[in-house]
């Protein structure tokens, strides 16, 4: 599948559910409207979606939310999911997850074939955690995060860069993921789908994050990439990478490589742009592929050139409506 723009898509991000265990004030509002159940594609319809994308040259499946561990059941399409690396089909089958319920899920995640997920966490005091996620607790997601490593998974830890939240801890975040074998990211935060606050009051250029780095760490830009959007750089003085994830100052679309479906067969183009198109009615309007097919070409004939991120001046709203635990 190459796009207008000459770009091969090969990753697929799937939101397997719009439903989170925690409610992270960045993300999401406190009291959130979630996608009707009823409108869900099953895990089977999933699984077919998915499994005609990988014959059109998908090798990178990346299973998101929401949460995709809270979704009933899940390990099932992880595992159907999880033949295509058998075949060849398919490089690598991933997650990014908050790491809530990895105790439970870590073993199967691993014999299904997953060797790497992306934990999301913002910081690694208690009481932070909890202000942050809204009632999320801290030590679940670290027993979480140990029996993902004592299972055989590579972690990437993932923080949202919050200026008077988490800006001064990094440091001690990079310290500590390092010294446990694990690389990290840092994020800057996109102004998409309507919260309480605004946005623009806590973002942080990682442009500014950097630059504090470099008074206390030496930064060597390296060529490793993952297929994401994260630039990374080594740590001298930890040996492990940083990855600097910057959608709002770096524009990294000239180089994307995504797609992105929803729990309810809506493909979105790109993660900052509200043009979508509907897979569900071709999907289940045949038992045959070939009309989903079809409208995944179309829809990846209109992919846009990059995105689209702004707060109108005026109503303070994110011209992007969703958020990103749709898609
Ligand atoms: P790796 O495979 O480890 O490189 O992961 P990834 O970065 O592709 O996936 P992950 O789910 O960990 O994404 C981390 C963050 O990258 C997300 O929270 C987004 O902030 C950002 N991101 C991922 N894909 C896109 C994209 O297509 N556009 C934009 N603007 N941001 C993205
Ligand atoms: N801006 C940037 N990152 C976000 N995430 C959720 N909402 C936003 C936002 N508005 C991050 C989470 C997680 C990943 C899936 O997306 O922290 O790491
Ligand atoms: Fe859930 Fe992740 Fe959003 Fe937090 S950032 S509410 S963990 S989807």
């Amino acid at each position: 599948m190459t796009d207008p723009f000459g770009r091969d898509i090969t990753y697929l991000r799937v939101s397997v559910t719009d439903r989170c265990d925690f409610r992270c004030t960045y993300c999401m509002s406190e009291h959130m409207t979630f996608l009707p159940k009823k409108d869900l594609l099953t895990l089977e319809e999933l699984d077919r979606l998915c499994t005609v994308f990988i014959g059109k040259g998908v090798k990178k499946l990346r299973l998101t939310g929401g949460e995709p561990l809270v979704r009933k059941n899940i390990m099932h399409l992880v595992e159907e999911i999880g033949r295509h690396l058998k075949t060849g089909a398919l490089e690598e089958l991933t997650l990014t997850t908050n790491g809530s319920q990895l105790t439970r899920h870590a073993s199967d995640l691993y014999r299904h074939g997953v060797r790497r997920i992306n934990v999301s966490m913002d910081t690694l005091d208690p009481a932070k955690f909890r202000e942050i996620t809204r009632w999320g607790d801290l030590s679940r997601v670290l027993d979480g995060i140990k029996a993902a490593q004592d299972a055989g998974l590579k972690i990437k830890i993932n923080a949202v860069a919050l200026k008077n939240f988490n800006d001064t801890e990094i440091p001690d975040m990079i310290r500590w993921a390092h010294g446990q074998g694990m690389d990290m990211t840092v994020i800057e935060t996109m102004p998409m789908g309507e919260i309480e606050e605004d946005r623009t009051d806590r973002y942080l250029p990682l442009s500014m994050l950097r630059a504090d780095l470099s008074r206390q760490f030496t930064l060597e830009d390296i060529p490793y990439k993952t297929g994401g959007p994260a630039r990374y750089v080594k740590i001298k003085e930890t040996g492990g990478r940083l990855g600097f994830i910057t959608p709002m100052t770096h524009n990294f679309c000239e180089s994307c490589n995504r797609v992105r479906l929803t729990c309810t067969g809506t493909l979105y183009m790109c993660l900052g742009q509200n043009d979508a198109a509907d897979l569900r009615t071709p999907l289940r309007a045949s038992e045959g592929n070939e009309l989903v097919s079809a409208a995944i070409d179309e829809a990846i004939g209109r992919k846009p050139k990059g995105h689209d991120f702004v707060i109108d001046r005026r109503t303070k709203r994110p011209a992007v409506t969703r958020h990103m635990s749709v898609t």
